[in-house]
């Protein structure tokens, strides 16, 4: 399984507002103002959270508040109607992306452990924006390969740390000029500095495979636990440069 570290207390605290345990790198004064001064999710988003945070073991793997509204905001203005989304747990990003898109848009969110698929679709039958998403239960990397060439608008990759240069092959080969990456985790707590672990040395590779990639335009974020942003260029933009 994915599992993030956890530093925080929210599981006891039942807080709903997406702050966990980044505090190492973002002081959580600054994760609290900026969930305070981002605008709230949806009841059924925010019930999702609670659910997470006081019944599964590892609440911090949950995407939260303003990760989600970031998810919303870019989903609406890329205009993205084919997404994939790459780690569904309880189905928090999901079903936060599903919420903004039209009615003919479509998500496939993937997800290999039985007991989150059948959590997350509880929330998506239950949501207006559920219809959208379609909830593919299986090895991610064997999913993708599955998926046609240059297709997909958007992919958010939000799973094992160690298969991340894998998905990013993939969502490359799926993306159409222009489409975006969202990769979180992307400073994983900040151990990508000094790596002492598989998952940490994954993640700091990672990093540098898409720095060195000429087809991508990047943009590291430090929201949250580091978002890099990816968008893929076209052959005539890579010629520019
Ligand atoms: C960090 S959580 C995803 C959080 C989710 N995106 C959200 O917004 O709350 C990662 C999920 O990926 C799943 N996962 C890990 N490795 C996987 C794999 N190889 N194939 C499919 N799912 C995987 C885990 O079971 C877990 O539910």
């Amino acid at each position: 399984m994915n599992r993030k570290p956890t530093q925080g207390a929210d599981r006891q605290s039942g807080n709903t507002s997406g702050i966990s345990c980044f505090m190492d790198l973002v002081a959580r004064e600054a994760e609290e103002y900026a969930a305070d001064h981002t605008t709230p999710m949806s009841a059924l988003l925010e019930e999702v959270e609670r659910f997470t945070l006081m019944k599964t073991p590892y609440p911090s793997m949950l995407t939260g508040r303003v990760e989600g509204r970031f998810l919303q905001t870019i989903t609406r203005l890329s205009g993205a109607r084919h997404i994939v989304d790459i780690g569904t747990f309880t189905g928090y990003s999901a079903l936060a992306m599903a919420e903004v898109l039209p009615d003919d848009a479509e998500i496939l969110t993937i997800e290999h452990n039985a007991e989150h698929a059948k959590i997350a679709q509880n929330f998506f039958d239950r949501s207006p924006g559920g219809f959208k998403i379609t909830l593919c239960l299986g090895e991610a990397l064997e999913i993708l390969k599955t998926l046609p060439d240059g297709k997909t608008d958007l992919v958010f990759i939000d799973a094992d740390k160690r298969n991340y240069s894998a998905y990013y092959g993939e969502s490359m080969r799926i993306l159409r000029t222009g489409g975006l990456i969202l990769a979180d985790n992307a400073l994983w707590y900040g151990r990508i500095f000094d790596p002492k672990d598989d998952d940490s040395r994954a993640m700091a590779d990672f990093n540098e495979l898409v720095k060195a990639d000429d087809r991508a335009e990047k943009l590291f974020l430090t929201i949250r636990d580091g978002i890099y942003l990816i968008r893929k260029r076209g052959s005539d933009e890579m010629n520019r440069s």
